[in-house]
């Protein structure tokens, strides 16, 4: 066990409670921070059962100092993972200041709490979404960077503000990673991916309609410059995506700088793809209808990923068949989300 212990702000998140797995299972000690305004505090306890161990969570805004400051008072903090942020593009555009609030002022406070702590060692969760509408794939950190909606903008915006933190402080050491599209499950389905209300994103629309929930998946656009004419996304499964912390987290602890990199596979998928290879692995018809582009949506976008290859020696090892047969089967066993009402379906496929 190590003496230091990894902070994870929004840990009970999706992508948090996966990244939780791995550094636990690496005998991290970890402390998570969560206002469970869009997560669960059973996710948390699901990822004690996965991996045995336990950990201490704090329910605090990180919007509250008061709250931020007893953590880091109460404990000795090694580095940051830093998940918490509101993430839904569409809610951003109608309420763009209560985005700017939570993600931006809550991750200038935790990065004020950090510097009066001493706790210089950052990895940040931005987002392909930096890149606006790519000239071209795939897609390198060195691409322009143009958001085009508040929440992007908030990514951006802290982008910036954690490389002028470093011009003023060369004792940081900050990771921005921007992820392409997660998605799948944990292999053990006992965590996952649990929207709140109708899904914004493809995957758990797609695993609503499967499970009969949702009527037909809305497919946004056939007509893009594409194979067969719908978007192409870089999906990545949330393990490797994990993972990629854990090795950011590795180079991060033992280096000084600021570095950008982009977690993806390198390869796109179409929407019609996905709905075929979904289909396959749960055994079921998946009914949609092509309708409207939705606004601001690019036609392509994946990532080039070889510098995440080359520094941090991270490669993804599952295939988008693993990804959307692990989706379906968090899906079945957890058709309520983290809600009591969970009745367990059998897995088909
Ligand atoms: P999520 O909503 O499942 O997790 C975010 C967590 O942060 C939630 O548990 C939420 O309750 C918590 N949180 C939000 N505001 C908070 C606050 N003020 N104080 C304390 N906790 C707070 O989202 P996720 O998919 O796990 O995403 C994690 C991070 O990765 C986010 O910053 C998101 O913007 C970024 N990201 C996500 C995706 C994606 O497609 N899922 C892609 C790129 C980047
Ligand atoms: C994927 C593809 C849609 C839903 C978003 C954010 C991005 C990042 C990841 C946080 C697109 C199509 C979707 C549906 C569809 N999040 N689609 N019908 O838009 O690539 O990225 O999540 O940082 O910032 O913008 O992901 O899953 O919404 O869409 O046809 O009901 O599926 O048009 O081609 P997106 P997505």
């Amino acid at each position: 066990m190590y003496e230091l212990s990894i902070l994870v702000t929004g840990g009970a998140g999706y992508i948090g409670s996966h990244t939780i797995v791995e550094l636990l299972n690496k005998g991290y000690d970890v402390i998570v921070i969560d206002n469970f305004s869009n997560s669960h505090p059973e996710a948390l306890r699901r990822v004690s059962e996965i991996t045995g161990e336990e950990f201490k969570i704090y329910n605090i805004d990180i919007l509250d100092r008061l709250g931020l400051e007893k953590v880091f008072s109460e404990n000795s903090i090694e580095a940051v993972i830093h998940f918490a942020g509101l993430k839904a593009v569409g809610e951003s555009v109608e309420v763009p200041l209560h985005y700017y609030k939570n993600n931006i002022t809550g991750t200038l406070n935790l990065c004020e709490m950090m510097q009066k702590y001493n706790v210089k060692r950052l990895v940040f969760s931005s987002s392909a979404t930096v890149y606006g509408n790519p000239k071209t794939v795939p897609i390198s950190e060195d691409f322009p960077l143009n958001a085009t909606n508040p929440y992007g903008r908030t990514k951006l915006m802290i982008e910036e503000i954690l490389r002028d933190l470093y011009v003023s402080d060369n004792q940081w050491s900050i990771t921005i990673l921007r992820y392409f599209n997660p998605i799948g499950a944990h292999v053990s389905g006992i965590i996952g991916e649990d929207p709140t209300g109708i899904p914004n994103n493809l995957l758990p629309f797609i695993s609503k309609v499967a499970i009969g929930e949702l009527k037909e998946v809305k497919v946004f656009g056939n007509h893009y410059p594409t194979k067969d004419g719908t978007g192409i996304r870089d999906y990545i499964h949330v393990v490797d995506l994990a993972l990629g912390h854990l090795h950011a987290l590795e180079n991060n602890l033992k280096t000084k700088g600021i570095s950008t990199y982009n977690l993806g596979t390198g390869k796109g998928y179409s929407v019609l793809e996905i709905i075929s290879a979904f289909e396959k692995a749960s055994g079921r018809k998946i009914p949609y209808t092509i309708t409207e582009q939705r606004p601001g949506d690019v036609a392509v976008c994946f990532a080039n990923p070889v510098k995440a290859k080359r520094e941090l020696q991270w490669t993804v090892e599952r295939g988008i068949e693993e990804m959307v047969a692990d989706s379906w089967r968090w899906q079945c066993q957890n058709p309520s989300g983290y809600r009591e009402e969970n009745k367990i379906l059998t897995v088909t496929g």
